[in-house]
């Protein structure tokens, strides 16, 4: 292997664990599939519960998996990092590791995190017999809670609005107060934030989304400093079966090449996207944590490194009517509920993302029947600017 440490993002990604030295016989660029699913080992690994790096049987560990993990080692700045076949199944390894230690009595969930996140916490949860709540934003009701609790599960931009908690606040309490802070990165990716190396205990990424970045593979990311949550979540990831395929782990190592590339140009059009609406007189309200108007502009400014990612939503005058009426015109830009990859997909996070919020709790975080979530994708700015102002309406 090529050694890249030290050396900047986008060399990390390229080659963050296969130089083509590493097969002497062929000396391929590219890395083959693995996809055998048992192993030859000495008798001693035939254990139960396999340890972390074990390579006997696909279920538990796999060779394109592990250069996966490798590369991403690198990107995240973590020890360790797990691959899943899903961002769910990566969530939901990290939920039992905590909740079945004996150690964790009461979990706190952001309040605005992806909803399915909250509905399987609050689940695992009741199994378990631990307490759950949610919290934030307002802000200051989440650090407070986080200072009640040992483990506190947040997301760096938050869907549809893009609130960015304030994470350095977070971690400090966390520091002094023991509790565990997991970040869901997959709105930022480590192109943009590396929560492990500032101070997060867990990061958890769907990679489905810009880590991917081409709607053809799913999977999910655990990594972190701690051999013992790495320990853990390996072992519920062989017992629960959430392990990567070796396909998708190649889809992703090969999508990893291009992510910085990718961030830059989404986190571009999406700037003048969103400033483009914000001066359309059919839009009432605009999020992107980019623009000086967002809530959290300052605290996005001071964690990310000028990028902002590719999501924008906005709010149309005419409420649901006229988000209706945008998604029915759309012509470049596709109606779905997925983001992160090169086509540009609209949403609507009103009976998609968030239907399962209560109405009262779903206006009071901005989420409103006019409201639309896009993300941009790698078109040319300009079209996506006429898909948007003909669907608009003038
Ligand atoms: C922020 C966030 N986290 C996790 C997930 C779950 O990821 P997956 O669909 O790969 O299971 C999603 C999916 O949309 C998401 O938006």
């Amino acid at each position: 292997m090529s050694d890249v440490r030290g050396r900047g993002f986008s060399t990390r990604s390229v080659w963050g664990s296969w130089y083509p030295g590493e097969d002497e016989k062929y000396e391929p660029i590219i890395p083959p599939i693995y996809v055998s699913t048992v192993f030859r080992h000495p008798p001693g690994i035939g254990r139960l519960l396999p340890r972390l790096g074990d390579l006997k049987y696909s279920r538990e560990n796999n060779p394109t998996v592990m250069l996966l993990e490798a590369t991403l080692c690198g990107l995240e700045e973590a020890s360790w990092c797990l691959c899943f076949n899903s961002g769910m199944a990566a969530l939901s390894s990290v939920l039992f590791s905590f909740l079945y230690s004996g150690r964790t009595r009461r979990v706190t969930v952001m309040r605005l995190v992806y909803a399915p996140t909250r509905l399987l916490v609050e689940r695992v949860a009741s199994m378990s017999g631990a307490s759950y709540n949610v919290a934030g934003p307002p802000w200051d009701e989440l650090l407070e809670a986080a200072s009640r609790s040992d483990v506190i599960i947040v997301e760096t931009m938050a869907n549809p609005t893009l609130r960015v908690p304030p994470l350095r606040e977070l971690y400090g309490l966390c520091r002094e107060s023991g509790c565990k802070v997991v970040v869901d990165n997959t709105f930022a990716s480590p192109a943009i934030y590396r929560p492990v190396s500032e101070g997060g205990h867990v990061v958890v990424e769907s990679l489905t989304k810009y880590i991917v970045g081409h709607n053809d593979a799913i999977g999910g990311l655990v990594a972190t400093n701690s051999r013992e949550i790495a320990e853990e979540t390996y072992t519920w990831r062989s017992l629960l079966g959430g392990i990567a395929r070796p396909i998708d782990a190649y889809l992703t190592l090969r999508g990893l090449k291009t992510l910085k590339l990718r961030m830059e140009r989404v986190s571009r059009t999406a700037k003048e996207v969103a400033e483009w609406l914000e001066d359309h007189p059919k839009v009432s309200r605009v999020y992107y944590p980019g623009l000086p108007s967002h809530p959290d502009h300052e605290t996005a400014r001071s964690l990310f490194n000028g990028m902002y990612g590719g999501v924008v939503s906005f709010e149309v005058k005419d409420g649901q009517e006229g988000a209706l009426r945008v998604i029915d015109r759309v012509k470049t830009i596709v109606p779905s509920p997925s983001f992160g990859a090169t086509e540009s997909l609209l949403s609507y996070p009103e009976w998609s993302s968030h239907r399962e919020l209560p109405e009262n709790e779903r206006r009071s975080l901005g989420i409103t029947p006019g409201l639309l979530r896009l993300s941009v994708g790698l078109e040319d700015p300009e079209d996506l600017i006429e898909d948007l102002s003909q669907a608009l309406g003038g």
